[in-house]
Formats: structure tokens, sequence, C-alpha cells
């Protein structure tokens, strides 16, 4: 434990760190590619030339910081974390390398005005927060080893069918090589691919929701290809679109994530996405139809067209059911998609037409889409008086901030 002058000092210090919160961690990740490079197979590089990564990890220390005397309160949000790193195969000998660096960013950034006596209890916060992560990641570790179908690390998968879903969104039936059991999932949970690219020198990790209901013989994610912008094109979409083929083999770790269908609630569901974000939402909407026929669930997907569109037919066959409603919103219809009546709204999803079509009062709501399309979901939500147990989201990417 902490004693009370160390967590005086930590309070007073994190609004220095915070200040200069993004060139600490900007330094701390130079400082530390450059000692272990072998960190960047598992760091997304997309990410940090963005910084993404830097602000959730800066954000997270300073948080955990403030709350070091009380880390329980923060324990959804570190178990959030905790899911990912564990998906990804973070281990307990990775924190010190973090620590080390860390600290050494800290100095170099606040040269005289980081004493020793600051150092040394950032340095006590950082191994009480790290310990707090190693714990509740050794549970989830071994969670997802021992049971049924479960496994450790990456484990060999084989394409066994590549379905094209729509101009931009492939799907992947994977099946194990070893053709043993596969662990169960939550609805909503995703799974990591590793894949080694001839002629890269890193692997490349990235998450896939899981789009398919849970208890197949198979996992199915469902993949946009990023692609056409100024960026560079998205460096793993786009290799799985263009040259993973049926037979093929992709390393992947067990399902993780905690946006997860929460089955024991009976009160009416609404699953809200927009583009690629259908993925999770199609998982829980075939879950609820297969194990919770009599409960009301509302799907709404935001595309921009029907070129675009994807799993539109599956959706179409459980929409048949009375108590599943659907609609479909486009913002860019084509002439075709207007002439075939293919969408019920044009433009985008607002309060006023939620307001009208589903029962706020009481539903349980989760949505995944573009970072505006939540923001605008979250804002509408919360303006009609939505309460935050109601509100589930996942972000498909680094997590961040939807009421900034
Ligand atoms: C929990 C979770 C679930 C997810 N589920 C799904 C899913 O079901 N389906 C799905 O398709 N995706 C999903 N994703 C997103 C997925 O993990 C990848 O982020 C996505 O496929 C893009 O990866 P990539 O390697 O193709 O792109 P990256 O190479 O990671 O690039 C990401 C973006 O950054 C841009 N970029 C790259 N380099 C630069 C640069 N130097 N400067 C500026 N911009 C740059 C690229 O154009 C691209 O748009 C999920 C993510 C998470 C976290
Ligand atoms: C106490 C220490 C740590 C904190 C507070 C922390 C915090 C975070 C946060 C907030 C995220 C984003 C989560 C999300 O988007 O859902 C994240 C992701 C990640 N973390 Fe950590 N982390 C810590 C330690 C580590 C260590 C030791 C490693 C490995 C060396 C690591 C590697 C990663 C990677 C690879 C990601 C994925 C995001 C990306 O590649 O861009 N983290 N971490």
């Amino acid at each position: 434990m902490l004693d009370q002058k160390t967590i005086e000092i930590i309070k007073s210090t994190v609004p220095v760190l915070e200040k200069h919160g993004e060139t600490i961690t900007t330094t701390f990740y130079k400082l530390m590619f450059g000692n272990h490079p072998e960190l960047l197979n598992i760091f997304n590089h997309a990410n940090q030339k963005q910084g993404r990564q830097q602000k959730a990890l800066a954000g997270t220390v300073y948080a955990a910081a403030m709350y070091i005397d009380n880390l329980e309160a923060i324990l959804p949000v570190v178990k959030q974390i905790a899911h990912k790193h564990r998906s990804l195969g973070i281990k307990p000998e990775h924190y010190p390398i973090v620590g080390k660096h860390l600290l050494m960013a800290i100095k170099e950034v606040l040269g005289d005005a980081a004493t020793d006596e600051i150092i040394d209890a950032w340095a006590q916060a950082y191994n009480v927060i790290a310990d707090a992560f190693i714990s509740v990641e050794a549970e989830m570790y071994d969670e997802a080893t021992s049971q049924q179908g479960g496994w450790s690390g990456f484990r060999n998968f084989v394409v066994d069918r590549k379905v094209v879903e729509s101009d931009v969104i492939t799907s992947f039936y994977l099946k194990p090589e070893d053709q043993r059991d596969i662990a169960s999932f939550n609805p909503g949970q995703y799974i990591s691919i590793k894949l080694e690219i001839a002629g890269e020198k890193f692997t490349h990790i990235r998450q896939y929701s899981l789009s398919d209901a849970p208890g197949k013989e198979y996992y199915r994610i469902s993949v946009k290809k990023e692609s056409g912008t100024a960026n560079p094109d998205g460096m793993v979409s786009n290799y799985l679109h263009d040259h993973v083929n049926e037979g093929d083999i992709l390393k992947v770790s067990a399902p993780a994530g905690d946006f997860i269908l929460d089955t024991n609630k009976t009160t009416p569901v609404v699953l809200l996405s927009g583009g690629v974000g259908l993925t999770p939402m199609m998982s829980m909407l075939k879950t609820v139809v297969e194990v919770q026929p009599e409960r009301k669930v509302t799907f709404v997907h935001a595309a921009s067209n029907s070129n675009v569109h994807a799993l539109r037919s599956e959706v179409e066959e459980l929409t048949a059911l009375d108590y599943v409603n659907s609609y479909v919103f486009y913002d860019s219809p084509t002439e075709e998609d207007r002439l075939n009546k293919r969408f019920d709204v044009e433009g985008y999803i607002t309060r006023e037409w939620l307001k009208d079509h589903v029962s706020f009062e009481e539903s349980e709501f989760y949505f995944c889409g573009p970072v505006p399309f939540m923001k605008s979901i979250n804002r509408s939500l919360k303006e009609l008086g939505v309460n935050e147990s109601r509100i589930h989201f996942e972000f498909f990417g680094p997590m961040g901030n939807l009421e900034e």
C-alpha cells in the first residue's frame, strides 16, 4: 500500500502530467520502441501514427492515478482494457518495460521539475496500477484457457468460407485447424487476428467482432476494406480482402470484450449500427431471436446505400418475425434504391426519429459505428433521458470519449 505522502504527491502532480500528457506518451513510445522494437509486433502502427493510442494510454494512467487509493472505483475500465490486453497477448513481463520508459519520458519532458521524490512516487503508483491490470488479466487468461474449447495465445484457424457481403465488406468463416471444439462467446465480443505478411518486418494484430450468434462450429467475422481515402490503405483489412482465401490459415486469440448483450434482461433491446458497426449487432440480433424469442428487439442500421449495405438478407429473414422491428437508413441512396424502396428513411438517425420509433423509457440500447455516428446517438439518447446504465457501445479502435 502507498503511504499518504506518496498519494498526495501523485494526486498533486496529475494535473502537471496531464498538461504534458501527449508529449510524455509520445516521448515514451519513441524511447520504448527504440529499446524494444519487438513490441512493434503487438502495437498498431496506424494508431501510433495518428496519436490515438497515445491519448488512450495517457488518459488512463492519469485517471488511474487519481484513484490510486481506490482502484476498485475504476475496475470496469480496467476490465475493459484488460480484455483487449488479453486478446492481444500482453503479459506481466511487459509491464516493467512500459513502467521504465514511462518514467524515463516523465523525467525527460518535465526536466528539473521531476524531482527524485516525484519520480519515486510515480514509480510506486505505476506498480500499483500495473499490479491491478496484471491480476485482472491473469484471471482472464485462466478463463480463456480453461473454458470448454478454450485456448491460450493464438490458435490456427482455417478460412472455411469467404463470402462477399457488399462492395466493401467480406465475411470469413473460421474453423480451428485442429478440428477440436471452439470456445463459445457472448454476442458482441471480438477476436484478435494476428497476421504475418510477407515482406513486413512485424506482425499485425487487429480485433474483429464476431458477426454470427454463438454456438456454431465456426467463428464468423465480417471485415470492411479500409481503402480509397487520402490516407494509406488499412494494412490488415486490405490483406484479408485481397490475399486471404478459403483454405488459408489465420492466427486467432480466444473471444474477448465486455460489450455484450445481457440476456438476463427481458426489457426491449434496441440495436443501432452505422456501416461495419453492424457486426456485433448482428450477433446480438441473432442471439435474441434464438435464445429470447419473446424479447422485443429493434434493429436500426444506417449505411450510405445498398452498395455498401452488408448482411441485408440475413436481417430481413429475421424481421419476418413479429417481435423484431428493423429500419434501414441510407444517407446517399442510389436511383435503384429509391425505385426499389430498399430503405425506410433517407438521412441520419435523429433524436426525433428515435423518440417516435423506439420505447426509450425502458429499452437497453447498444450501438456501434463511426465515432461521429456514436456521438450523435449517445447525445440523442442522453437528451431523451435514457440512463447511462442502459447505454452500451463499442469503439472499433482505441476507446475514446463520446462526450467531447
Ligand atoms: C473491438 C473491435 C472490434 C472491431 N470489429 C470490426 C469488425 O467487425 N469489422 C471490421 O471491419 N473492423 C472491425 N474493427 C476494426 C479493425 O480492428 C481494424 O481497425 C480495421 O480493420 C482497420 O485495420 P487495418 O489494418 O486495415 O487498418 P490500419 O492499417 O490499422 O489503419 C487504420 C486506419 O488508419 C488509416 N491510416 C493508416 N496509416 C495512416 C497514416 N500514416 N496516417 C493517417 N492515417 C493512416 C487507414 O487508412 C485506416 O483507415 C474492430 C475494432 C475493434 C477495436
Ligand atoms: C498500467 C499500464 C497500462 C495502461 C494504463 C494501459 C492502457 C491502455 C489503454 C487505455 C488501451 C486502449 C484500450 C482500448 O482501446 O480498448 C490500451 C491498449 C493497448 N495496450 Fe495497454 N496499457 C498498459 C499496459 C500495457 C502494456 C504493458 C502493454 C504491452 C507492452 C500494452 C499494450 C497495449 C496494446 C498493444 C494496446 C492496443 C492498442 C494499439 O495497439 O493501438 N499496454 N492500453
